[in-house]
């Protein structure tokens, strides 16, 4: 039997990272913090100052994918002055001269947002998931995130008549057609770009969490079973919890010790028997003295309980 590996760090991601191999992920996952917000929780950023924010982390994401690989950045410009200030628009193309490619813009949509009024906009209810990757040829399975078609079809194809019984091409001669006799005997359809997934209800332990459809959803799409998973911003460690169910490797990163004990304790609600978890304190290192003075790369790994069956290592390399 497979055993996968999880591994959690508590400390700054961009230390962290210096101890993975060139390429070892398969895709990146993540949602930093968000400028201006949750100051009472952890450090904020200001608008202004976001693109050089996440410019910092750059060298370290960009080393540890795999050229195959993607980087999905979820996030949300907020408003300032009554209008939307740009940081993440900023952000994309600060990263896009780096030589990202932004590939794509899917949405997450929350049918659940937070309801309310506001006099000169309506509710807001989507973030921004951006996809990055570093080449054009990279790993995709779209297959892996069908959706089933729904029964509007049953009675829409029933009876195909005029335009449907043939390829019915686009008046303004755009190319675009479509071909209703492809749909018939389908059960299942690939999904548009949007992600609709309801807000977390309960408390994770963390102000910010997003649900765990969410990365399950790219997770699934961009990465196979055994693939190396990464969140750098782990926070409540969602992430951790959609891979582990998907049968992934996963790295969780948080630079805050309250979130990296919310992380184990979360996890460790589960006991899958193929599965082995490893934590690690990165305390302050002399070894990486440029990164933050606040948490570097880990030192030694620390020993916590962990349910039976699982081992905890005592080496602070990844393997
Ligand atoms: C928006 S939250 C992530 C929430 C997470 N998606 C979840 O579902 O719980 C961002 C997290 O990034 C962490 N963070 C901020 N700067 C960091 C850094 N340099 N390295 C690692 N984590 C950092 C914060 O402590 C915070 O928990």
């Amino acid at each position: 039997m497979n055993t996968y590996k999880t591994e959690v760090y508590l400390g700054d991601s961009r230390g962290v990272l210096k101890k993975f191999p060139k390429g070892h992920f398969n895709l990146i996952v993540t949602s930093p913090p968000y400028a201006d917000a949750r100051k009472s929780h952890y450090d904020s950023i200001k608008p202004d100052n976001y693109a050089e924010f996440m410019r910092s982390f750059h060298d370290e994401l960009w080393r540890v994918l795999a050229d195959k690989g993607s980087f999905v950045l979820n996030i949300k410009d907020k408003v300032v002055n009554g209008v939307r200030h740009r940081y993440i628009w900023h952000t994309i193309e600060a990263l896009s001269r780096l030589g990202w490619r932004c590939v794509d813009d899917y949405l997450w949509i929350k049918p659940n947002a937070m309801p309310g009024y506001w006099k000169n906009r309506l509710r807001d209810e989507w973030e921004y998931c951006f996809h990055l990757t570093k080449q054009s040829n990279f790993a995709m399975y779209q297959d892996a995130v069908r959706k089933p078609i729904g029964n509007w079809t049953e009675k829409r194809l029933a009876k195909l008549t005029g335009k449907s019984t043939s390829r019915h091409n686009s008046e303004n001669n755009s190319g675009f057609g479509r071909d209703l006799r492809y749909w018939l005997n389908k059960n299942n359809v690939l999904p548009g770009n949007t992600v609709s997934v309801p807000l977390v209800g309960k408390n994770m332990g963390h102000p910010a969490a997003f649900p765990v459809g969410l990365p399950e959803f790219f997770i699934k799409l961009f990465t196979q079973q055994g693939d190396n998973v990464l969140d750098p911003f782990a926070g409540s460690g969602t992430t951790g919890v959609a891979a582990e169910e998907l049968l992934r490797n996963v790295v969780l990163i948080d630079a805050k010790k309250e979130y990296f004990d919310t992380m184990i304790a979360r996890l460790n609600k589960t006991s899958p028997s193929s599965r082995e978890r490893v934590y690690f304190d990165c305390k302050e290192s002399p070894e990486y003295p440029s990164v933050t003075n606040r948490y570097t790369v880990p030192v030694q790994p620390i020993l916590l309980e962990t349910p039976l069956n699982y081992s905890v290592q005592g080496s602070s390399s990844p393997e």
